[in-house]
């Protein structure tokens, strides 16, 4: 049984196993985590019997006009049943008071973009693979 939580408190690394399938230099599950909790919106679909994250989808806003979803994952035993797309419903639903919402796809994703009523557009984007798997965070010295 999937269950949809909008909350990671109780959400442990080893239950986030699996994701990031392709990425050259993945987040760690610790990363993802912070990820997860960093964001400003997140929908996780919990697979209740196997006490395991199945599928996420985090949002990041600026609290006025704007909205980007960064992620959007299923995983592959889990895919086609319908779970990215009541990820995808549930988080649209969280974001309907914005004026912009914007996210980036191969254009073979698009027509299951555009079944939420989203529409193509251009952009332009920075990718740095070295920090693929997060950004380093510091530790500021004493003083
Ligand atoms: C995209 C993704 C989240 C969809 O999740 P899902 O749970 O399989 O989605 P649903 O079961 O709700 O819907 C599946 C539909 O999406 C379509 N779809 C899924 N992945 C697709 C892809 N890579 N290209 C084209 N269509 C795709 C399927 O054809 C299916 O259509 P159907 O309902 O007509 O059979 C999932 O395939 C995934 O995690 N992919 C890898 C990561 C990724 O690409 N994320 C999106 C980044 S923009």
């Amino acid at each position: 049984m999937i269950h949809y939580l909008d909350f990671t408190e109780d959400i442990t690394p080893e239950q986030l196993q699996g994701f990031f399938q392709g990425w050259p230099n993945p987040p760690s599950p610790e990363t993802h985590l912070r990820i997860l909790q960093n964001s400003d919106e997140v929908v996780l679909a919990w697979d209740e019997d196997a006490g395991r994250v199945v599928g996420f989808i985090t949002a990041i806003t600026d609290g006025v006009l704007a909205a980007y979803i960064p992620l959007l994952e299923v995983l592959p035993a889990y895919q086609g049943q319908g779970v990215g797309s009541e990820l995808m419903r549930r988080m649209l639903a969280r974001l309907e008071a914005y004026y912009m919402v914007d996210l980036l796809c191969d254009a073979d994703l698009q027509p299951f973009y555009a079944r939420f009523g989203m529409t193509p557009a251009t952009g332009m984007i920075i990718r740095r693979y070295d920090r693929q798997s997060g950004r380093q965070i510091r530790s500021t010295s004493p003083g």
